[in-house]
């Protein structure tokens, strides 16, 4: 495991090319503790289904994925799956689709697809690890520049005008990720538009993490991807969190522009070549019924926030709620010294797993909830037991 002091961000002997990479703190710690701790409060996909289940809401046999050969695929991704991506889209057509090997590959690919030595890149923080650190590692840390959010009373915010502050001459790429892990933010179509807008004006790219696309709580007025907005964009999504199926690995991209897709199929070739097999058989059959598994996993979504709401209510003094409009995450200000000195022990000594927002940008003083699993309910018990021994 790398530690803090082995970063060095940008090499001094030429500084436009970047040697080391950060610690992956979130994927380390979930490493560590998400196979060994019982209660989890903090995951942030929605409830796996099994592949019998899945095959039998889908309406296929049992042997389905038994009679697919083991060959290699098509690099970009077989085309009915294409096809199936395209048909969640308005604007995007098969050909601006490509399969990945798995989606958290789709970061790594966008940043070397986009960026020269010299560019300067925005990103919404906090933010997924892989957001910032890959970009970082491309073009050095002092070039990749935070539009933060702001904390107002009871939401989330992202200022606009900063935004602008932050975009310079140098400026070649904004990461945005909505909804967003992990405050759970969506913006409304208005601030999506002036995004879009100011990504053309600049003449700037967009790179678009949907991968929690659709997964909109009943009260929020949804947005459109990107992709059917700009052809700016580069659009990562897949079927890890929306459709709780990370174990597929199954994620794509979506490009409008034919030079950007060549450059990013180049990359591709190094790191995956094409997406397995398997993972395009079911792929494919989760996708034919999207639409009932996005809702049931909306669903509980919904409960979990219940739950959640009634929890905090009874903790004000502890907690500080801001409650998401999308996604499968929240971010909650916690009255402890260090919410990861906290979690290491809480899992180990109670089973409780809660994440520290520093890892992915934001204080120690804040957690990561996840809302999309069928133990949030048992898991927050458990916790609130702790709490009222003193915890
Ligand atoms: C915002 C965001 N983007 C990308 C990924 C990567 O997805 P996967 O783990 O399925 O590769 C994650 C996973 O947590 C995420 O939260």
């Amino acid at each position: 495991m790398l530690a803090r002091t082995d970063i060095i961000a940008t090499n001094p002997r030429n500084p436009d090319r970047c040697m080391k990479i950060r610690p992956f703190e979130t994927e380390q710690f979930f490493a560590r503790y998400e196979f060994t701790t019982p209660y989890q409060l903090c995951n942030s996909d929605c409830e796996p289904l099994s592949i019998a289940e899945l095959l039998e809401l889908a309406n296929l046999p049992p042997d389905h994925l038994g009679r697919e050969r083991l060959g290699y695929t098509e690099p970009r991704g077989r085309l009915a799956l294409r096809q199936a991506v395209a048909a969640l889209h308005s604007r995007v057509t098969p050909d601006d689709v490509m399969l990945l090997g798995t989606p958290v590959e789709g970061i790594y690919l966008a940043a070397r697809a986009l960026l020269d030595p010299g560019d300067e890149v925005v990103v919404l923080s906090p933010a997924y690890d892989a957001l910032v650190n890959l970009f970082e590692h491309v073009v050095g840390a002092d070039r990749v520049h935070r539009w933060r959010f702001r904390a107002e009373r009871g939401s989330w915010s992202l200022p606009f005008a900063e935004l602008e502050r932050l975009v310079s001459p140098a400026t070649r790429l904004l990461v945005v990720n909505f909804p967003h892990n992990p405050t759970g933010f969506l913006p409304s179509p208005a601030l999506q538009r002036r995004i879009v807008d100011l990504v053309e004006q600049a003449g700037i790219w967009l790179f678009s993490d949907e991968m929690y696309h659709g997964l909109v709580h009943s009260d929020t007025p949804p947005i459109p991807s990107a992709a059917d907005l700009t052809t700016r964009a580069v659009v990562l999504s897949g079927l890890s969190k929306t459709y709780g199926l990370p174990g597929l690995r199954c994620g794509w991209l979506l490009a409008r522009d034919p030079a950007l897709r060549e450059r990013l199929m180049n990359w591709k070739y190094y790191t995956s070549i094409c997406p397995p097999a398997p993972t395009e058989v079911l792929g494919l059959a989760a996708l034919q019924v999207a639409g009932a598994i996005r809702q049931r996993n909306i669903a509980r979504i919904e409960d979990n926030l219940e739950t959640a709401e009634a929890f905090f209510e009874r903790w004000p003094q502890r907690f500080d709620w801001r409650r998401p409009l999308a996604g499968s995450t929240a971010l909650v200000g916690f009255d402890v010294p260090s919410v990861s000195e906290l979690s290491r022990r809480l899992a180990t000594e109670e089973g409780v797993l809660i994440q520290s927002a520093a890892m992915l940008g934001g204080n120690d003083r804040q957690m990561r909830i996840g809302l999309g699993r069928d133990g949030f309910a048992p898991a927050l018990a458990r916790f609130e037991a702790w709490l009222r021994r003193g915890g």
